[in-house]
């Protein structure tokens, strides 16, 4: 398929966790890191989250002029099969375009001039269809999307192989706990065969952290 190139960034701490027991957001990157990471959103067209992250962080997802001098402000998209983005979520403000992707009958919602609403087919788990997704936002001309968490969009990706860059900064910390957010939450696998392998493209220790650059093995 004539896709996006697909960059995913996770930020965990050293036992895996990317937040709070409770799904509370918390700051794991380095000063370093961050600025690496607003780089990297603002080189791409678009970033992309799932309506899990916009309800429990309420992300800008902006990019931000103390970390880039002249932002371009890439498309958000979130990933809300039944358009529960809150009309005042500040991923629906005024300071960039954003595409909410829901099912068919789930667009009723009012939304300001920026943000657009993207039919997209369902798939058997009743989430929005990777591919058809990513089919409507190639026609709009997006070539390369970050994808930013969090953990059940991240391993629907994975899931699919629909990842061709997977960037993971390592925090100096532990947050412990059975129910906290990982990278890659979703189903998992149920054989060890259909593991997902991963080739190291690059590790660069950073402040205190570890980031690993990695790709999907053919
Ligand atoms: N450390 C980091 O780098 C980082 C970054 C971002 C977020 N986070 C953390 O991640 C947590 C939120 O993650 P989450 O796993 O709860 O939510 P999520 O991955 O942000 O969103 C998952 C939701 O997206 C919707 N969705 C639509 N199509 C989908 C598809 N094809 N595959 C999967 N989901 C699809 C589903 O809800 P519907 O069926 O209702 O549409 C699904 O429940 C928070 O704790 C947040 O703090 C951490």
């Amino acid at each position: 398929m004539n896709r996006p190139k697909i960059i995913i960034n996770c930020a965990m701490s050293a036992d895996g966790k990317i937040a709070l027991p409770n799904k509370t957001q918390m700051r794991i990157s380095s000063e370093l890191d961050m600025k690496r990471v607003y780089n990297l959103r603002n080189s791409c067209d678009a970033v992309l989250v799932g309506i899990g992250a916009v309800l429990s962080d309420d992300p800008k997802l902006t990019v931000k002029e103390k970390y880039v001098e002249t932002p371009r402000q890439p498309i958000r998209i979130v990933l809300d099969t039944y358009c529960k983005t809150p009309t005042d979520a500040l991923v629906v403000n005024e300071k960039a375009k954003t595409i909410l992707c829901c099912k068919e009958n789930n667009e009723k919602k009012i939304f300001q001039d920026n943000v657009e609403i993207l039919i997209c087919k369902n798939n058997q788990q009743n989430h929005l269809d990777l591919h058809d997704l990513l089919n409507k936002l190639t026609q709009k001309g997006i070539r390369s999307i970050l994808i930013e968490g969090g953990g059940t969009i991240i391993w629907s990706f994975l899931k699919e192989r629909l990842v061709d860059d997977l960037y993971v900064y390592i925090g100096p910390i532990i947050i412990g706990g059975k129910q906290t957010p990982t990278m890659a939450d979703g189903m998992g696998i149920t054989n060890a065969d259909d593991a997902i392998p991963l080739n190291i493209k690059n590790i660069e220790p950073q402040d205190n952290g570890v980031l690993m650059h990695y790709q999907l093995r053919e």
